[in-house]
């Protein structure tokens, strides 16, 4: 049975727009409504009761919009929050998971890198999970607070000289290690991967948490037959929790494209569990 309702999906600010890129070419038909929580990002310096507790009203906000499906496109609370998904009425895809089985299926060497927010490293669900479906694998970690305001500053040019020291300073211990595959776990990375790829040589696998979350999110709607079966392109809502000056320009640099339409969102309303279950 075709399920038109919207997936919902979510992010700490306009990162998670890389990952509904990924959404959008993967599953084209779809109707989604995006909420990015502007008002309080980052997410990814703060401790895991604040993420916990935002990441719950942001999928509360998203249940009130009817959504059939929630996405959890932030590195940061895939890592930390996704346990808050087991009270949800609908099904729930973070982008941790995913990209763990890519980078574990990729690495020919067994030894895999991880790079993301620093609550995402504090937590060490990818190293987790990598060793329960790799147990010999060699995990090297490192948080890389610059790269996310580098991104939003417009600094992404794989030949500028400043992005290339911050990368190089980073990606350090991955070459260290010899990482063969390299786990790119916060959204704004992607923008990057010209730049981590001349760090890192063209021979290291670079892992788009956005791409292999799409695919698993396309898996699990066909199986559970709530793909949206209207041919038209799908329809998409904007809504964020605080509207910057700064809106146009990162959302261009994220999503690779204009947002003509965005709603403003009181998120605080969206406090406790009434939506759940
Ligand atoms: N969206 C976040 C992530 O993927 C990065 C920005 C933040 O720290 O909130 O981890």
């Amino acid at each position: 049975m075709a399920d038109n309702r919207p997936i919902g999906v979510f992010d700490s600010g306009l990162g998670g727009l890389t990952v509904l890129k990924e959404l959008e070419k993967v599953l084209p038909n779809e109707n989604f409504v995006y909420f990015g929580d502007t008002g309080r990002v980052p997410y990814g310096s703060r401790s895991n009761e604040t993420i916990i507790s935002y990441a719950k009203q942001d999928e509360n906000f998203l249940l009130s919009k009817g959504v059939k499906y929630i996405v959890a496109a932030c590195g940061t609370v895939s890592a930390v929050a996704a346990h808050t998904a087991k009270e949800l009425p609908v099904n729930f895809m973070g982008v941790v998971e995913n990209s763990v089985k890519a980078a574990v299926s990729a690495t020919k060497n067994q030894k895999i890198g991880v790079i993301g927010t620093s609550a995402t490293i504090n937590n060490g669900a990818h190293k987790t999970k990598i060793l329960e479906l790799m147990p010999n694998a060699k995990v090297t970690t490192a948080d890389c607070p610059l790269f996310v305001p580098l991104v939003e500053e417009g600094f992404s040019d794989k030949d500028d000289i400043v992005v290339l020291e911050v990368a190089r300073r980073y990606l350090a211990p991955m070459l260290e290690a010899g990482v063969d595959t390299l786990i790119l776990g916060c959204t704004h990375y992607p923008i990057l991967l010209g730049a981590i790829k001349k760090i890192m040589g063209e021979n290291v696998t670079l892992i788009n948490m956005g791409n292999s979350t799409a695919l698993a999110v396309k898996e699990e709607l066909t199986a559970l037959n709530m793909l949206n079966e209207d041919t038209t392109i799908g329809n998409k809502e904007f809504y964020v929790s605080d509207l910057t000056a700064s809106f146009g320009k990162i959302s261009n640099i994220l999503l690779g494209k204009k947002i003509e339409n965005v709603n403003l969102v009181d998120i605080s309303k969206y406090e406790g569990s009434s939506n759940r279950n």
